[in-house]
């Protein structure tokens, strides 16, 4: 009989095939994240952990687990958890791959949409009772179809992102690994610039100020991947001077944002609460997958959606001192 932290409770019925299996499940069950000291105390007699994004995985949580088998986390980005202490430790990390592509391509596409023709804006307009009269000139926006859409990252979610762009016939530019158009010429001819990448060391801030400046003084940049893939307070200063159009994002650093963040008070642009994977059937199988990874990891077999640690970070061990028992 294995203990399973679960630091959120998660839509649909995969938890109960912990109960089935014969494990014992130990739910958070706040509308809040676990707070930190709560997710330190509770990891500490957890063979396995089905984790959030809005948790962080680090060495000193690790080592207040020393019985952890395997962590789960409820997302396909794996930027909250230290891969390399996980490994250092032996314990394998699984994510949710495939299931979160087309909700999270569709919203990426839903922000593009939104922003081309200031959907939120003209919205609040009627709402607010400022709806004079039809007008040749109100409410102008900007053509998707025909239009180039700049895909930074080629992954699935960036490939979902493509196939919708084909149906607005609009051109596609992507970066990839391995080959594509180069990120600066992708910036300089995009109307319309997607983000798909993981945040990894080389992604942060891949949107810098120097990044900003290429794009075109209408561009639209959509951000569904991580927040700090983009350089906020340059982010800032490129919408109050028209250095692009602006800028649709479900995803911001920091996270959430405050109503009071200077990012609001920029032009144009469009926040949504992190919801890319948010539709019941998609949050669903997420949890399916995290629950698939928790049952083969205290089975000791590999997980089906194991995360691998890049080459640059693997042997590393990034925590001063904290040697892992041996397993028992
Ligand atoms: C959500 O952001 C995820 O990574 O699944
Ligand atoms: C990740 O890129 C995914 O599509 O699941």
């Amino acid at each position: 009989m294995a203990r399973v932290f679960v630091t959120r409770t998660l839509p649909g019925t995969a938890l109960e095939r912990l109960a089935a299996a014969g494990h014992v499940v130990d739910l958070w069950e706040q509308e809040v994240p676990t707070p930190r000291a709560e997710l330190l105390a509770r990891v500490a007699g957890a063979d396995a952990l089905l984790c959030m994004l809005t948790d962080r995985i680090d060495g000193e949580l690790l080592d207040a687990a020393p019985r952890l088998r395997v962590v789960a986390n409820y997302a396909v980005g794996t930027d909250n958890v230290d891969l390399a202490a996980a490994r250092w430790r032996g314990v394998p990390v699984g994510n949710t791959p495939g299931v979160l592509t087309d909700a999270t391509a569709d919203l990426a596409f839903a922000l593009l949409l939104a922003a081309a023709r200031s959907l939120p804006a003209s919205a609040q307009v009627v709402r607010n009772g400022q709806w004079g009269a039809w007008s040749p000139t109100g409410h102008l926006g900007r053509d998707v179809a025909g239009a180039t859409l700049g895909i930074v990252g080629g992954g699935r979610i960036g490939q979902a992102v493509a196939r919708r762009a084909g149906g607005f016939e609009m051109t596609v530019l992507t970066t990839t690994s391995r080959g594509g158009t180069p990120l600066p010429e992708l910036l300089e001819r995009a109307d319309f610039v997607s983000l798909h990448v993981p945040l990894t060391p080389a992604t942060h801030h891949l949107i810098d100020r120097d990044a900003l400046a290429r794009m075109q003084p209408t561009a639209i940049l959509v951000n569904t991947a991580r927040g700090p893939v983009v350089d906020t307070a340059a982010l800032i200063d490129a919408l109050h001077a028209g250095t692009i159009g602006g800028a649709a994002l479900d995803v911001t650093d920091p996270e959430p944002l405050p109503a009071e963040h200077p990012l609001l008070a920029a032009p144009n642009v469009i926040v949504l609460p992190h919801v890319g994977s948010a539709t019941t059937a998609t949050r669903g199988r997420m949890a399916e997958l995290a629950v698939d990874n928790v049952l083969a990891g205290l089975a000791g077999e590999p997980l089906p959606h194991e995360v691998t640690v890049p080459a640059e970070a693997a042997g590393a061990e990034p925590d001063a001192g904290g040697t892992r028992p041996a397993d028992t």
